[in-house]
């Protein structure tokens, strides 16, 4: 097989000969997978009250290498926004613990090599991806036959160590990948999945506020929030199932038009909400003055990420006003494909 070949997520055959090859000629094969990012195009924080939000996986992804060992170690080579590894590197480690005792490989000594090209920063389903990639390329390393389902239960298991009791978003986006409609079931726990054919030719431009949020504690405000005024969170909540539902058909249909006025009504519902932060409202300022559909935060807010829907010249117009000003900005591809075992 050539080397760095694609082949389907459950290859545990192989991946079986491979090990006993290299135990007889004393070589050290790698299992390897890699994972998407995602952006949350509507939903987020409504999502953790059981209503629906829509999602892509992006192009760039995260590559997990796993290889049993002497003794326990990672190296997280990903590119960040600065000061995010650090500032997750607590949560990084309780999540693998995690997904190891998912898995029942707690105790195993294993070398984690992290890389890929999705920037570690928030907002962009960086924890979901390592996630993912890591559960996969644990399963390919001792050959436990999971499939993609069970794969995402494990990512869910490690999305836990970032985010006390995440949506599940992100590890659906990073599994599955493409376009989801997602929604959680608050009663009985479980994710419902519904992958979306978006007709239209999406274009994102992102903008990054170079803040870390810490998803936990914005979730947690939020909650307080509405706690203190539930009329005025009612008020909210049943704008945004209009919204949800329309952008679906949107999303479905490929409107762009509608799509766009449909995320500008979602951001200045969750900035009623108080998610958002003077650095995302200068980015939706900047995306809107300069030609986007629509521009709204994405994920967690209070810092992370600003997502524009653009067409045309528009998008490296954007970009390169928001460059100026002094963040990083870039032009995304979406609906990319999921987790993937990588040989
Ligand atoms: O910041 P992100 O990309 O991890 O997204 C968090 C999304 C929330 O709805 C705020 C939380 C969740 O668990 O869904």
């Amino acid at each position: 097989m050539r080397p760095n070949m694609v082949v389907p997520l459950f290859s545990s055959y192989p991946r079986r000969c491979e090990t006993i090859i290299s135990r007889l000629f004393g070589s050290r094969v790698v299992a390897k997978a890699s994972a998407p990012g995602k952006l949350i195009l509507f939903g987020e924080h409504f999502v953790v009250y059981g209503m629906p939000a829509i999602a892509t996986a992006i192009e760039s992804r995260t590559v997990a290498e796993v290889q049993r060992a002497e003794e326990f170690s990672l190296l997280d080579n990903r590119p960040e926004t600065p000061g995010y590894k650090k500032e997750k590197h607590d949560q990084q480690s309780d999540s693998i613990r995690r997904m190891l005792k998912a898995m029942g490989l707690e105790g195993k000594k294993v070398r984690i090599v992290l890389g890929g090209g999705l920037i570690a920063a928030s907002g962009v389903g960086a924890s979901g991806a390592s996630c993912a990639a890591i559960a996969a390329a644990l399963n390919e390393e001792f050959g436990l036959g999971l499939d993609r389902d069970k794969i995402n239960d494990v990512a869910y298991e490690g999305e836990k160590g970032y985010h006390g009791v995440p949506s599940g978003i992100d590890n659906c986006c990073s599994t599955y990948g493409g376009f989801i409609h997602f929604r959680k079931d608050l009663k009985t726990g479980k994710s419902i999945i519904r992958q979306l054919h978006s007709k239209a030719r999406l274009s994102i431009v992102v903008g990054n506020t170079g803040l870390t949020s810490n998803t936990t504690k914005v979730v947690g405000d939020v909650k307080a929030k509405r706690d203190k005024d539930p009329e005025k969170f009612q008020r909210i909540f049943d704008n945004y199932s209009k919204i949800a539902d329309e952008a679906t058909v949107s999303v479905e249909k490929g409107d762009l038009v509608k799509m766009g006025l449909l995320m500008n009504m979602n951001h200045l519902l969750l900035e009623g909400m108080g998610v958002s932060c003077d650095e995302l409202e200068e980015l939706v300022e900047l995306a809107s003055k300069n030609g986007a559909l629509g521009a709204k935060l994405t994920g967690t807010g209070r810092g992370g990420l600003m997502i524009a829907l653009v067409t045309g010249e528009a998008g490296s117009k954007i970009a390169s006003v928001i460059k100026k000003a002094g963040f990083h900005s870039e032009i995304m591809n979406i609906g990319a494909e999921g987790v993937k075992v990588i040989r």
